[in-house]
């Protein structure tokens, strides 16, 4: 199964992602997370995400797609994924469609988690990342166990999710425009209530 998890910065993609990894046997692909991981290993690619990313700026289409060619030429990729993050602009949508078209593999899914903008800024502002292992908590939804050693997120500031939050809704918003004129089924979420309300849902709109 291929499914895109949509909705804008903080919906919870990445939260609902790794909860389903499991279930259905194919890994989570984040671009974020991927291009996190470039840049700490101090590469000249993750040089170049490095100045949109910390003003949250989306990063150039081609850089992207390299990075989503590369991810799904490997073994556990064979059987499907899920996609966090990605695609994010009508561009990168066309994309991934022309990939698949090569590759003889159709996507599934979208899903959309709807959050409005005022439950993302706090839940953006009080996301925290465990130093080791990198398991994401909520400093009031979903705490940190007591000795969990945590750290914020460069982007993760008001100001920056409130301008995610924009080009969410003027760039990325309008590739749901290109999915319904494709024909591709959309499903749409409400993103707010517990985390398990929010995966109860999300698992009967793919059938699972
Ligand atoms: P990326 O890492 O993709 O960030 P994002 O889309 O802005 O999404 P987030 O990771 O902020 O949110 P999420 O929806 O995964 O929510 P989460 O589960 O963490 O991208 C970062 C940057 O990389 C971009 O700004 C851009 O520069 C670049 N980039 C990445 N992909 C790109 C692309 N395709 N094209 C161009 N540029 C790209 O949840 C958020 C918080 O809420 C957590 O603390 C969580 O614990 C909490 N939470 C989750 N669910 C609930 C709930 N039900 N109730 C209460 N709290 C909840």
């Amino acid at each position: 199964m291929n499914l895109v998890f949509f909705g804008p910065p903080g919906a919870g993609k990445g939260t609902q992602a790794k909860r389903l990894v499991s279930k259905l046997g194919i890994p989570q692909v984040s671009t974020g997370e991927i291009m996190r991981a470039e840049l700490k290993s101090g590469s000249d690619l993750g040089a170049r995400f490095e100045s949109f990313m910390s003003l949250g700026k989306l990063v150039p289409d081609e850089l992207v797609l390299e990075l989503i060619k590369k991810r799904l030429e490997a073994d556990d990729a064979a059987n499907g994924v899920i996609f966090d993050g990605f695609p994010r602009t009508v561009g990168q949508a066309k994309a991934l469609d022309g990939i698949f078209g090569d590759l003889n593999r159709t996507l599934d899914r979208v899903v959309v988690l709807d959050v409005p903008e005022e439950d993302i800024v706090e839940r953006i502002s009080g996301r925290r990342i465990a130093v080791d292992g990198g398991q994401e908590y909520h400093i009031r939804y979903n705490p940190p166990p007591a000795g969990v050693d945590v750290k914020q997120r460069a982007d993760d500031n008001e100001e920056t999710a409130r301008k995610r939050y924009q080009d969410y809704k003027g760039i990325t918003e309008p590739v749901l425009e290109y999915y319904a004129a494709t024909g591709t089924v959309v499903e749409r979420i409400v993103g707010t209530g517990s985390l398990d309300e929010v995966s109860a849902r999300i698992e009967t709109a793919i059938g699972e």
